[in-house]
C-alpha cells in the first residue's frame, strides 16, 4: 500500500507530487456524523485528525479533510525557509512492543516499510518562506469543510551564532512566527517546542520558565486566537507539573506527544540515517502509544488537581478506532494520528463511525 506520505520519496518530490495512495483518490462517501461535538470552541465532526508533519502542504490538508479527517494540523512551519534533512528521513524501525523513554540500546531500522507500525522521523522541521507558506496555508484553512478545522503549528529557530541578544532574537522569532501563522486567519495555532532532530537535550519544553516567557510573548501578540503547546515526552511527574503551572495560565491547551527518540542503526550496526547528529531520531507509531496514552493522563490528572480548563490533544500510535476512544477515555479532547494515517488513509472514516 503506498502512505499517502510516502517515505520512499523525499520530502520534495512529497512535497510537489503528493498526496500519494488512496488519500489522493476521490473520497467517495465518507458518512459524516452530525457535527455535534466541540473541540476548542469550534464544532466538530469528530475531534480527530492529523497531527503536525505527514500535512505537508494544502493538496495534504485538503485530501486529510475529504476523506474524514476533522482535525489536522498544517506541518510546522518557520519565519524563514529551511531544508530538510536529506533522504531518508522515515525508515521502518523494528521494534518489539512499547519503546522504552530513554533506551540506551541501538533499534535496527531500514526501508522494509511494507508492514512498518512504527517509523522514523528525521526531517529537521524544514519549511517554506513565509511569502509561500503562508497563501498555502490559507488554501488549507479554506479547504475545511462544515465541522472541520484547521490547526497552524510553527515553531521559533535560533538566530545564527555569534549575533547580539540571541535569547531575545529566540523569543521575538517565536512570536513573528505564530503572527504570521494567525495573519493566515488559522483558527487554532499550536507551538511545537518538542522536536527531537534538534538536540534531546535541550528541548525547549523542558524549560518551563522559558516556555512561559515565549507563550507570554506569542499570546499577548494573537490575542484570542487559542494557542496549544505540542510537547515531548516527560519523564518525571514533578516536571511536567512545572511546565503546566508555569504556563496552564497562559495557553489553552497541550498536545502530547512528540516522537520518543531512539538510536538508529542498518544491519551492519552503523547509522541508520546519514549525516551528523541524526544517530538518534525521533520514532512515532505503534510503539510509542503507551507515551502518549500516558501523558494524556498525566495532564488529565493535573487539570482536574487544580479544576483548570485547558484542552489536551492526545497523539502517539493511533492506528485503529479503538485506540482513538482509548485515548478519549483517558481525558484527550482531541486525537490525531500521524504514523496510523499514513498507513491507513480510511482512518477517518473509521473513527466517524464510532462515537465521539
Ligand atoms: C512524517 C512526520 C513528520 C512530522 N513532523 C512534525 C512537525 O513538523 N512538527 C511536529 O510538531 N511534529 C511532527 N511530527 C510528529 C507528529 O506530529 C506526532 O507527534 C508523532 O508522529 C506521534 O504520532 P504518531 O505515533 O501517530 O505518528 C511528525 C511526524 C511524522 C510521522
Amino acid at each position: 500500500m503506498t502512505w499517502f506520505y510516502d517515505p520512499r520519496r523525499s520530502y520534495e518530490d512529497n512535497y510537489a507530487h503528493g498526496p500519494f495512495g488512496p488519500l489522493a483518490s476521490d473520497a467517495g462517501d465518507v458518512p459524516g456524523p452530525p457535527a455535534d461535538a466541540s473541540f476548542l470552541g469550534h464544532r466538530v465532526v469528530r475531534p480527530f485528525g492529523i497531527p503536525a508533519g505527514p500535512l505537508v502542504n494544502a493538496a495534504f490538508a485538503a485530501a486529510a479533510f475529504r476523506h474524514g479527517f476533522d482535525v489536522n494540523v498544517y506541518k510546522t512551519v518557520r519565519t524563514r525557509a529551511w531544508p530538510s534533512h536529506p533522504f531518508p528521513n522515515a525508515l521502518a524501525v523494528h521494534v518489539d512492543g512499547d519503546l522504552a523513554a530513554g533506551r540506551p540500546e541501538p533499534l535496527l531500522a531500514d526501508a522494509d516499510l511494507d508492514d512498518a507500525t512504527s517509523i522514523s522521523n528525521s526531517f529537521g522541521v524544514p519549511s517554506r518562506d513565509p511569502d509561500a507558506w503562508q497563501p498555502d496555508m490559507a488554501a488549507a484553512i479554506a479547504a475545511a469543510g462544515d465541522g472541520q478545522l484547521l490547526v497552524g503549528s510553527f515553531q521559533g529557530t535560533h538566530p545564527p551564532a555569534g549575533t547580539g541578544d540571541r535569547e531575545t532574537a529566540y523569543v521575538a522569532d517565536h512570536v513573528a512566527a505564530a503572527r504570521l501563522v494567525a495573519e493566515t486567519g488559522a483558527p487554532v495555532l499550536e507551538m511545537n517546542l518538542s522536536c527531537p532532530n534538534e538536540g534531546t537535550g535541550a528541548l525547549l519544553c523542558f524549560d518551563a520558565p522559558q516556555v512561559a516567557r515565549i507563550a507570554g510573548a506569542v499570546k499577548d501578540a494573537v490575542g484570542d486566537v487559542p494557542l496549544l503547546l505540542k510537547l515531548a515526552y516527560f519523564g518525571d511527574d514533578a516536571s511536567l507539573a512545572r511546565l503546566v503551572d508555569a504556563t496552564a495560565g497562559i495557553v489553552d491547551g497541550y498536545a502530547a506527544v512528540n516522537t520518543l527518540p531512539a538510536r538508529l542503526v542498518d544491519r551492519e550496526g552503523r547509522p541508520a540515517l546519514p549525516g551528523e547528529g541524526r544517530e538518534t531520531a525521533g520514532v512515532c507509531g505503534d510503539a510509542i502509544r503507551w507515551a502518549g496514552l500516558e501523558m494524556t493522563a498525566r495532564l488529565a490528572r493535573l487539570r482536574e488537581r487544580d479544576g483548570r480548563g485547558f484542552a489536551i490533544v492526545g497523539v502517539g500510535g493511533v492506528l485503529t478506532a479503538t485506540h482513538y476512544r482509548a485515548y478519549r477515555a483517558a481525558g484527550a479532547d482531541a486525537v490525531m494520528s500521524a504514523t496510523g494515517a499514513m498507513i491507513d488513509a480510511g482512518l477517518g472514516a473509521a473513527v466517524r463511525a464510532v462515537p465521539a
